[in-house]
């Protein structure tokens, strides 16, 4: 008998992939080096050449995060599948934990937490961390290091210190900032960071490196219930990565061995650009931008420079006009991406990303005559 369902038309036609300025808050454009280095001929994901890879991307991450941690790997998934390693290993059913909700990612952080069944706290600001550790005896502390939806870097020094001395880990969310702000997970006792490969590294998404201090992996070796997932499972994580201390490497699941090339290649034009090379780079970036934005009448978003994120700029969204309208404008006439707000922010703020290769003046001068050009075209009612 035929088949009810035929093969679909759309399939049996090409598709062009569109060249296009990503600067919206990421993916960031893939620079053709490390497109080149993702096709390269696939490998079984537990061949000594892909193990070989691997530990590459390990180093590459310790550099990256500026630790020792042998609890580094990455996670096969977006830096969502990263956050959801972290809080699914690190609490249990019944925990207390405590999150800083500064925009949409701690919010996303507690409805995590909340799945598993914790007895979740929220803070506003840093100021009552102290207050909130010594009431609620959370044992995990949750932090988002570069605030994307709201473009706000979050200070990180002494929070983990005051967090140990609760007996509480730190976890910070690192995805839009890493590579861009300056961080050092030892140095500011941090005990679990993760990132997302689209951001800084210019990888397409896809991998989410993440780090496990020696006191994360001791209170997630010692829980009484199995992690929720079995995906994330840090156990098998570590085993598969060569983190534990067996030699052999068992089947978990089958990792994207492609997107591990191009995870390698990232990481290694971070290591050869210098890591407090490209910390400047961003910063000065965003500082030419953000004076470019006053010039042409629009506001940065944070009105303190030095709490503004120097990867994801916010912009006040220019008063009178439809934000949809300008992002559309922009991306029809000038092929560029740039984003409206996220979560708390939509509405209220236009996000420009300029991370990794996208980091530079040329690009800035680009955004900033097409938000000028938006501006003249777009329609704009009394205010
Ligand atoms: C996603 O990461 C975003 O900030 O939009």
């Amino acid at each position: 008998s035929p088949l009810y369902v035929p093969p679909p038309e759309c399939l049996l036609k090409s598709f062009t992939v569109p060249r296009r300025y990503l600067f919206g808050p990421g993916p960031s454009n893939v620079p053709p080096r490390i497109l080149t280095a993702g096709s390269q001929p696939m490998l079984g994901h537990l061949h000594a050449e892909t193990i070989e890879i691997m530990d590459h991307i390990k180093s590459g991450i310790q550099y990256a995060f500026q630790t020792q941690n042998r609890m580094t790997l990455a996670v096969s998934g977006p830096g969502h599948a990263a956050m959801e390693c972290a809080i699914f290993n690190s609490v249990e059913c019944g925990d207390s934990v405590l999150i800083a909700v500064n925009g949409i990612w701690g919010e996303r952080a507690a409805e995590i937490a909340e799945r598993i069944g914790d007895e979740l706290h929220t803070v506003e600001l840093q100021l009552q961390v102290f207050i909130a550790l010594s009431k609620y005896k959370p044992v995990l502390f949750f932090l988002t290091h570069g605030e994307s939806s709201t473009g706000v870097v979050h200070p990180i020094d002494g929070i983990g210190e005051l967090c140990h001395r609760y007996n509480c880990l730190f976890l910070v969310d690192s995805v839009a900032a890493l590579g861009g702000s300056p961080i050092y997970m030892d140095k500011q006792d941090i005990d679990i960071m993760y990132t997302g490969s689209q951001k800084v590294l210019n990888v397409p998404p896809g991998t989410a490196p993440i780090s496990f201090s020696e006191r994360a992996c001791c209170r997630i070796f010692s829980r009484k219930t199995k992690p929720v997932s079995y995906f994330l499972d840090l156990s098998w994580l570590a085993n598969y990565w060569g983190c534990d201390r067996k030699s052999a490497r068992a089947y978990h699941h089958t990792g994207p061995v492609t997107a591990l090339y191009s995870l390698r290649e990232g990481l290694a034009i971070l290591a050869e650009t210098g890591l407090e090379n490209s910390w400047k780079r961003h910063k000065d970036v965003a500082a030419y931008f953000h004076e470019g934005l006053e010039r042409i009448g629009l506001k940065p978003f944070v009105e303190d420079k030095k709490a503004r994120l120097p990867t994801v700029t916010t912009i006040v969204a220019p008063p009178g006009y439809d934000w949809r309208e300008i992002t559309g404008y922009i991306m029809k006439n000038h092929n560029i991406e740039i984003s409206g707000g996220l979560g708390p922010s939509v509405g209220m703020v236009l996000r420009v990303g300029l991370m990794g290769c996208n980091s530079n003046k040329p690009y800035v001068d680009m955004i900033l005559e097409a938000l000028t050009d938006a501006l003249k075209h777009c329609h704009k009612s009394k205010v």
